[in-house]
C-alpha cells in the first residue's frame, strides 16, 4: 500500500482541504488527524500551538505519512517554520500557499486577510506576501465568530451578512482587491463573502495548498503510482457529536472517525 499524505488541523475543518486534495489526486491514500480534544487552536499562545502541532505531525508520522499538511492556518501561521526545521518530512504550510497566489492574484498591491486572533496577531500571512513582494501591503483582521456561524451552519443567514459586512468594511475601506480565506472553515462562507465583498477576488486556501502539495509532491517524486482509488481514514483526540454531518457536508460521504489517545499515541508510540 503506498504511504498516505498526512493532514492535521485543530479540529475538522481541515476536512475542506481533504475534499480538494481528494479532487486533484484521487488516488492518493489521506490520513486526517483533527484535534478535537484540544481546539480550538485560534485563541491560544504560540507556544502551546507549536508543541501541539509537534505533536500532531509526530502521529502522522506514525502512520507512515510521506508528507506532512498543515490545514490548520493558525497551526501553519505560527508552527511551519518550526516544523520543517525539525521534522525530515516534507512540510507545507495553508499560509505560504495562500500567501503565494494572493501575491499573484492582487492588481493593486493590496490584500486583505481574515483569520482567528492567533493568525492574525502572527503576522504570518502579511510576512510571508512581503518576503514574495515587499510592495504590497496586506492588511489583517481578525474574525473569531465566523468558525462559530460555520459550525452551527448559519452559512446563509442575514445576521452572518451583517457580521461579515462589520468585519469586513475596514478591509473594503484599504481598497483591498484580493482577500484570503485564512482559516479552514472560510470556504464554507463563500458565498456569503461574496455577497458582501463586490470585485474582491476571494483566495481559498483550502485550493491553493492542495495545488501546492501536489507540485511538491511530484518534485519530491512522492506521487503515487498505483490506479486503484484512494482511500481517506480519519483520526480524531475526542468524539464529536457533528463529524458525519460535517462529513457529509464537506466530502458528500460519511466517514467513521477513529478517536486517538493522543498522549498514549505521541509519547510511548
Ligand atoms: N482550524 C483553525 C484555523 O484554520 C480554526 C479553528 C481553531 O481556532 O482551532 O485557523
Amino acid at each position: 500500500m503506498s504511504r498516505p499524505i498526512g493532514v492535521f488541523d485543530s479540529g475538522i475543518g481541515g476536512l475542506t482541504v481533504v475534499r480538494e486534495l481528494q479532487k486533484l489526486m484521487p488516488r492518493e491514500n489521506i490520513v486526517y488527524f483533527g484535534d478535537t480534544a484540544r481546539l480550538p487552536y485560534g485563541s491560544k499562545s504560540d507556544t502551546l500551538i507549536r508543541r501541539y502541532s509537534l505533536e500532531n505531525a509526530l502521529f502522522l508520522n506514525s502512520k507512515l505519512a510521506k508528507i506532512i499538511v498543515i490545514a490548520c492556518n493558525t497551526a501553519s501561521a505560527s508552527s511551519a517554520t518550526f516544523l520543517q526545521g525539525i521534522l525530515k518530512l516534507p512540510v507545507v504550510g495553508v499560509v505560504e500557499s495562500g500567501a503565494s497566489v494572493a501575491a499573484r492574484t492582487t492588481k493593486n498591491k493590496r490584500v486583505g486577510v481574515i483569520g482567528t486572533k492567533s493568525t492574525v496577531r502572527s503576522q504570518a500571512y502579511s510576512t510571508c506576501i512581503s518576503r514574495i513582494d515587499p510592495t504590497i501591503r496586506t492588511f489583517e483582521v481578525a474574525t473569531p465568530l465566523l468558525v462559530h456561524l460555520v459550525e452551527e451552519n448559519w452559512v446563509d443567514r442575514d445576521i452572518t451578512r451583517e457580521i461579515l459586512r462589520d468585519y469586513l468594511s475596514p478591509l473594503i475601506a484599504k481598497g483591498v482587491d484580493a482577500l484570503i480565506l485564512g482559516c479552514t472553515h472560510y470556504p464554507l462562507l463563500k458565498n456569503a463573502i461574496h455577497s458582501v465583498t463586490d470585485g474582491i477576488t476571494l483566495i481559498d486556501s483550502s485550493k491553493e495548498i492542495a495545488y501546492h502539495v501536489s507540485n511538491m509532491m511530484s518534485e519530491y517524486g512522492l506521487l503515487t503510482n498505483t490506479e486503484a482509488p484512494g482511500t481517506t481514514s480519519v483520526y480524531l483526540s475526542d468524539e464529536t457529536n457533528d463529524f458525519a454531518n460535517w462529513s457529509m457536508k464537506v466530502l458528500g460521504r460519511g466517514i467513521t472517525p477513529d478517536i486517538v489517545d493522543h498522549d498514549r499515541h505521541v509519547f510511548s508510540g
